[in-house]
């Protein structure tokens, strides 16, 4: 008999922290629906007392989800219990995630406090949110670094008030596997409740030092039966364990005898939504989800792959759902075809919406002769800068070997329009240059990147970047088959998102 092994997502949560990745409420349910879609157990939904916007998204997340438990996060402070309570409501499966610091350095850094008052707010908040729900979960912040016989003191008395799951994260992701495994292997040996069944653990790695799967599939290993994971592994930092990695390490090894409820076909679409929704691209070696993660360059793996695919190919790719003859639409395709691929990425558009992304995939598919899954992602969220006050009009640039570039750009601002031209030592410097000479602010470029969405000189590039201005980043995306105009875009973005 296989074991079975809970995936709590918190794509929403600590996948969300990411700057510049912000998801509005409408996103947020087109992400939380995929989920389920996908198979998860829980969505932690967000952190309800941390903003309105988190509020209401828990709310409207709870009502649009049926089957996974929706779970919502606190600090161990009876104020943000009573608030993600409220945020609940609507869930048909609710649990609250509340916890403290547990290491040496947030008890004496951050709390002032000794280790003994420690458990005992532990205690109180467990003992607070069970008052209004059956499913607790308790995280012991930093427990990567918490000494294994004063965290196992936490975990039994979280779970003598009613813990159900507790999550021992590796907060700063710090621990070697073994480490980790080992930590784990302790708790499961010296809590009673956890040999008595009363509660399960969880693992919550991060991936600061390149070992956040590694630590989770060591945890769950030595006895965890829940992993906290994000899709593409997106997280503050340097990211938290991913999904796919996970799940398709217990697929692909069959012999450790875990189980999971994912359907693994349903991984590519989700992770593109993700990467789309977020602007967070997915880096191209990426495990399981990247651009290049079954593509065989080399002569002689390409031999023994025709030779044999199982030569060099240990994950069939329509396994986690990349089927190659299924990701093409061109310009005869045709409404309904383009609301299908939508719908199989897990976007709903409104007849409106629908027409209006539908035109524009017409345009795009005149100078592409086929579009991917992240051309039509990018299409259907691509009036989300609908709003803004500052926009691009229109561009021309002259550029070329041995010439100084030139640019001329007209802006619509708020209705009236701006021109101006400029040189730069490229096409781009000339037209963000242009584009100075309109917007006179002190601002200035951080962070540029480019990349193509799939392949082919016809391709669509996608522009991330980040304006500092008045001492805050701001962070904005472009895409278009024209790189010059997805920067200036890219650059209008983050001016849009100026603090007045
Ligand atoms: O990394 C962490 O410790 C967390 C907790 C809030 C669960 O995200
Ligand atoms: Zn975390």
């Amino acid at each position: 008999m296989s074991d079975r092994l809970f995936i709590f997502d918190t794509t929403l949560r600590d996948g969300e922290q990411v700057p510049g990745c912000q998801l509005n409420t409408v996103e947020k349910i087109q992400v939380a629906k995929q989920l389920e879609a996908l198979g998860v157990d829980v969505i932690e939904a967000g952190f309800p007392i941390s903003s309105p916007g988190d509020f209401n998204s828990v709310v409207e997340i709870s009502k649009a989800v049926t089957w996974p438990t929706i779970c919502a996060l606190t600090r161990a402070v009876p104020r943000d219990i009573d608030v993600a309570v409220e945020s609940l409501q609507y869930a048909k499966h609710k649990r609250i995630h509340t916890g403290i610091g547990t290491s040496d350095y947030h008890i004496k850094y951050k709390f002032n406090s000794t280790r003994e008052e420690i458990i005992e707010r532990a205690v109180a908040a467990v003992k607070y949110a069970k008052r209004f729900v059956d499913d607790v979960e308790f995280y012991a912040e930093d427990a990567g670094r918490t000494d294994n016989e004063y965290l196992a003191r936490v975990i039994e008395a979280v779970v003598k008030a009613g813990a159900t799951v507790c999550n021992i994260p590796d907060t700063t992701g710090y621990c070697l596997p073994g480490e980790f495994g080992a930590k784990i292997k302790y708790l499961m040996e010296h809590v009673d409740g956890l040999s008595a069944g009363k509660a399960i653990l969880s693992t919550h790695c991060h991936n600061d030092l390149g070992m956040a799967t590694a630590n989770t599939m060591a945890g769950i290993i030595a006895g965890a039966r829940q992993a906290e994971v994000t899709i593409n592994g997106i997280g503050e930092r340097a990211g938290n364990t991913s999904l796919e990695e996970v799940a398709m390490i217990l697929k692909c090894h069959k012999g450790l005898g875990i189980e999971t409820n994912i359907s693994t076909q349903k991984i590519y679409p989700t992770s593109r939504l993700v990467s789309s929704l977020m602007n967070m691209p997915v880096q191209p070696n990426k495990a399981i989800v990247g651009r290049n993660a079954f593509a065989h360059s080399s002569g002689i793996h390409q031999d023994g792959v025709l030779k044999n695919v199982e030569t060099y190919e240990i994950i069939d790719p329509k396994d986690v759902g990349i089927d190659d003859n299924s990701i093409v639409l061109t310009a005869r395709s045709g409404h309904a075809a383009l609301k299908h691929r939508l719908q199989t990425l897990g976007i709903e558009l409104s007849d409106e919406a629908l027409d209006k992304t539908y035109e524009a995939f017409l345009l795009l598919a005149d100078q592409k002769k086929e579009l991917t899954d992240d051309d039509i992602l990018m299409l259907a969220g691509a009036d989300r800068t609908a709003s803004h006050a500052i926009k691009l009009e229109y561009l021309q640039v002259t550029t070329g070997k041995g010439v100084r570039s030139v640019a001329a750009i007209g802006l619509n601002i708020s209705g009236e329009r701006f021109e101006a031209s400029a040189s730069g030592n490229g096409p781009v410097d000339a037209a963000i240059k242009a584009l100075k000479t309109i917007i006179r602010r002190q601002m200035t470029l951080k962070e540029f990147t480019i990349q193509a969405i799939s392949k082919g000189s016809d391709d669509v590039g996608k522009v991330h970047m980040q304006v500092e201005y008045d001492g805050h980043l701001y962070y904005g995306f472009g895409a278009n088959t024209d790189i010059v105009t997805a920067s200036v875009e890219a650059y209008i973005d983050c001016i849009n998102k100026f603090k007045k």
